[in-house]
């Protein structure tokens, strides 16, 4: 079920994710539709139960073929056999790598995967980037059947909501840089309340380079400050 609420409805220093779940019209989460415009509109779907769970060495299999399904090897442009997913994502499976891995379920299947990280831990992207406080975020819905059905859209915001914001107390911007021509990406990011930002050349493979465009979540107005200091896991 579809709903909306104006922004000017939020109460002062009141989020739009804390506005949503005061009119929800049925149990269940809000889930972003479009926070690009005014009113910014929301959804239920007790039917779907949409989640984020840790990756693992089993989902690496399902990784690699994802990530060489047409619509993601069109913005992946390295990384895509089993055993250059394996050695890319294993430090980080291994927690030699602080980059924290997901994949993204619909009603128990899995569909995409993602990642969050502090931009500081990555000083290279941090210079090119500018954004050194930021949390990035990536993501992909990798299988074709789920793509461009506004499933990346709620799935993203559970993700950010229930996994990113929790996990990261005080962070006040999240981070990401979709190559300037993905328009799904970037709609997708429009529609999530992100911002569009600075352009900026990030080196790819092969000496090649992708101009990407960098796009932040204000995450006091969208989703609240996380003041929390407490230690958050990742289940
Ligand atoms: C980017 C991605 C996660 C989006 O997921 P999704 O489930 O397709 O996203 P949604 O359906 O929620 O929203 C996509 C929006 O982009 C729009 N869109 C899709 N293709 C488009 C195109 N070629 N031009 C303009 N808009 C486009 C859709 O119409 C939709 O907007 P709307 O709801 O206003 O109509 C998915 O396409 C994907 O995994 N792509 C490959 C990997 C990738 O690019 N990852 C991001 C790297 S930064």
């Amino acid at each position: 079920m579809h709903f909306e609420v104006l922004r000017t409805q939020a109460r002062t220093g009141e989020s739009w994710a804390a506005l949503a779940d005061r009119h929800l019209p049925e149990p269940g989460p809000a889930l972003a539709v479009d926070l690009s415009g005014d009113p910014l509109v929301f959804r239920t779907d007790p039917s779907q139960r949409l989640s984020v769970r840790p990756m693992t060495a089993g989902d690496l299999a399902d990784v690699t073929r994802w990530t060489n399904e047409p619509h993601v090897a069109q913005w992946w442009d390295e990384n895509r056999s089993a055993d250059q997913v394996a050695a890319y994502y294993g430090p980080a499976l291994a927690g030699e790598d602080p980059t924290r891995l997901w994949i993204w379920e619909v009603n128990g299947r899995s569909v995409g995967f993602g990642q969050d990280y502090r931009i500081s831990d990555h000083p290279e992207y941090a210079l090119l980037s500018s954004k050194p406080d930021a949390v990035g975020i990536d993501y992909a819905i990798g299988e074709p059947a789920f793509a461009g059905r506004g499933l990346g859209t709620s799935l993203i915001w559970v993700f950010l909501r229930d996994i990113v914001w929790p996990a990261y107390a005080g962070v006040t911007e999240f981070f990401a840089a979709p190559d300037h021509r993905n328009a799904a990406s970037l709609r997708l990011l429009d529609k999530l309340g992100f911002t569009r930002g600075l352009w900026f050349d990030e080196p790819g493979s092969d000496g090649k380079v992708d101009t990407v465009i960098g796009c932040s979540l204000d995450v006091a107005q969208v989703m609240g400050l996380n003041l929390s200091t407490a230690e958050v896991t990742e289940e």
